[in-house]
């Protein structure tokens, strides 16, 4: 040991510690706090979507380590001054960038109150993780999964398709690919996907070692749907060239557009072809407690394993991946490893294996269980359900604004709760790429782009449980007004 640490001071008096000398000053702060963010959540439409940030500011987070204590009080005024006004902006109604859920103040108040408990939920016998195993279990029972699947909470559906892919890697080339790698039997292992689907699922056949190559992208329907028959020709088309498909990836709800692949289809295509059937269900899985959409999500019930977000359309607050495999065996022998100093006891407090640690890459994880707990007692499944079913009914009503108005031009069938749009103009991508832009910066709403066969189209995907027609009224106005600037000044 070296001599500073054999001299440091023993002593844990509450001045060596790191909690505060005053509990009462720390308690009237923190209820601050607590008023501070319910106002924000409560009077959020007072404020921009979101606002450029100002260089000043970016440069307030460039400064160096702070090696000296600060006054929490100060800390808590930088973070009101210069953190708060430039946030994402997914809170607001006006947001429809990307797929970005708000949350809600319940979800806020579990979130500190996990970290309150600051719970490890990679194992060991305690209550949180009972809670995430309800979870597991609530979740089973949604998509009608069997008794023995498993589920474990992960940051997002990136994670949780890249999970899925080394489960049906485990499955395909059996557990000695853990130790040997995936050797010659697994660079003949091919992948299946459409077009529309998700770049995490290129991105994790990368990770996973086989390569973006080994991953086919399937050509997709008018409404972006996987061409079931061109799936089946080239899964021929492999096999007679001596590979060996091994997944299945069905969309969900595609991210441009929000199409549902016809996962009976591809279940029953998997089932034949002895394929893993994965869905990538970021966010449309979630349908499934939509009594209206529930039935365009037949065929989930057979999946081998889904991926989702209790973040997205579930409204959870960031984040809450999530991933459920229909054989927990399947899952275990994938990840699970023992080490001497994660041994397992029937009594103490090592007891309760298996543990979530035995179902991914993370040892450390921590409570995002209980904000989902939160969210879905507190509101149940029905309203929550409710709220799903509303998005798509406005995305109905955006839709009609845009087939009402010349010029406006609607870019994709609208399915789910996603609208692409543009504004007539013969610079079209350059002009909506700006209009775009322009609102954003104006603060009056946040929607995104995305590329339709080479088109650019101005994209809102109604996510937001607080989402009304006046904030879809504001974005047409928005939209025509910049457009107009936009093609004048041309
Ligand atoms: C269809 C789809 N898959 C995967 C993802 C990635 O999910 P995450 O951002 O939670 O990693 C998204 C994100 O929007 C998505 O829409």
């Amino acid at each position: 040991m070296t001599r500073a640490l054999r001299e440091a001071p023993l002593r844990t008096e509450s001045s060596e510690t790191l909690d505060p000398k005053n509990w009462d000053d720390i308690r009237a702060l923190g209820h601050r706090m607590l008023d501070d963010m319910i106002d924000y959540a409560a009077n959020i439409r007072d404020r921009p979507v979101w606002q450029p940030i100002p260089d000043d500011v970016r440069a307030r987070f460039r400064a160096g380590v702070p090696r000296r204590p600060s006054d929490l009080g100060d800390v808590y005024r930088e973070f009101a001054d210069f953190i708060v006004p430039y946030a994402t902006g997914n809170v607001h109604p006006g947001f429809m960038g990307w797929v970005h859920g708000g949350g809600t103040p319940v979800g806020m108040l579990a979130e500190m109150l996990a970290a309150g408990l600051n719970a490890n939920l990679g194992g060991r016998d305690h209550i949180p993780i009972e809670v995430e195993r309800q979870i597991v279990e609530w979740t089973r029972q949604m998509f009608g999964f069997p008794d023995g699947a498993s589920g474990i909470f992960v940051t997002g559906t990136s994670m949780a398709n890249l999970m899925a892919v080394l489960v049906a890697r485990t499955t395909a080339l059996g557990r000695a690919v853990r130790q040997r790698g995936l050797g010659s039997d697994g660079e003949l292992l091919t992948a299946y996907a459409s077009t529309a689907a998700h770049g995490c699922i290129t991105k994790a056949m990368d990770i996973a070692g086989f390569g973006s190559d080994a991953l086919r992208c399937i050509g997709v329907d008018r409404s972006h749907r996987i061409d079931i028959e061109a799936l089946r020709a080239r899964i021929a088309q492999d096999r007679s060239a001596g590979l060996k498909p091994f997944l299945v990836v069905g969309s969900a709800g595609t991210v441009d557009i929000g199409a549902i692949d016809d996962l009976a289809a591809l279940s029953a295509l998997c089932r034949d072809e002895g394929l893993w059937f994965h869905v990538d269900g970021a966010f449309g899985a979630l349908g499934i407690l939509s009594s209206a959409l529930a039935p365009r999500l037949a065929g989930i019930e057979n999946a081998d394993s889904i991926a989702l977000d209790f973040h997205k359309w579930g409204q959870v607050p960031y984040d809450a991946g999530f991933l459920m495999v229909r054989d927990g065996e399947r899952h275990r022998d994938t990840f699970a490893a023992s080490a001497a100093y994660l041994r397992r006891e029937t009594r103490g407090l090592a007891a309760g294996s298996s543990w979530p640690c035995d179902l991914g890459p993370d040892l450390s994880r921590g409570f995002r269980a209980l904000k989902t707990w939160f969210t879905l007692k507190t509101y149940g499944t029905e309203k929550l359900g409710a709220v799903i079913t509303r998005t798509c009914a406005l995305a109905g009503y955006l839709e009609a604004r845009i087939l009402a108005e010349p010029r406006l031009e609607l870019m994709a069938p609208v399915q789910l709760n996603i609208v692409c749009f543009r504004y007539r103009a013969a610079d079209a991508n350059q002009v909506n790429g700006s209009i775009v832009i322009d609102i954003q910066e104006s603060g009056i709403a946040a929607p995104s782009t995305t590329l339709l066969d080479g088109q650019l189209a101005i994209r809102a995907a109604i996510v937001n449980h607080r989402t009304d027609t006046g904030d879809l009224d504001a974005l047409v106005a928005a939209v025509l007004r910049f457009g107009a600037a936009r093609t004048r000044a041309a």
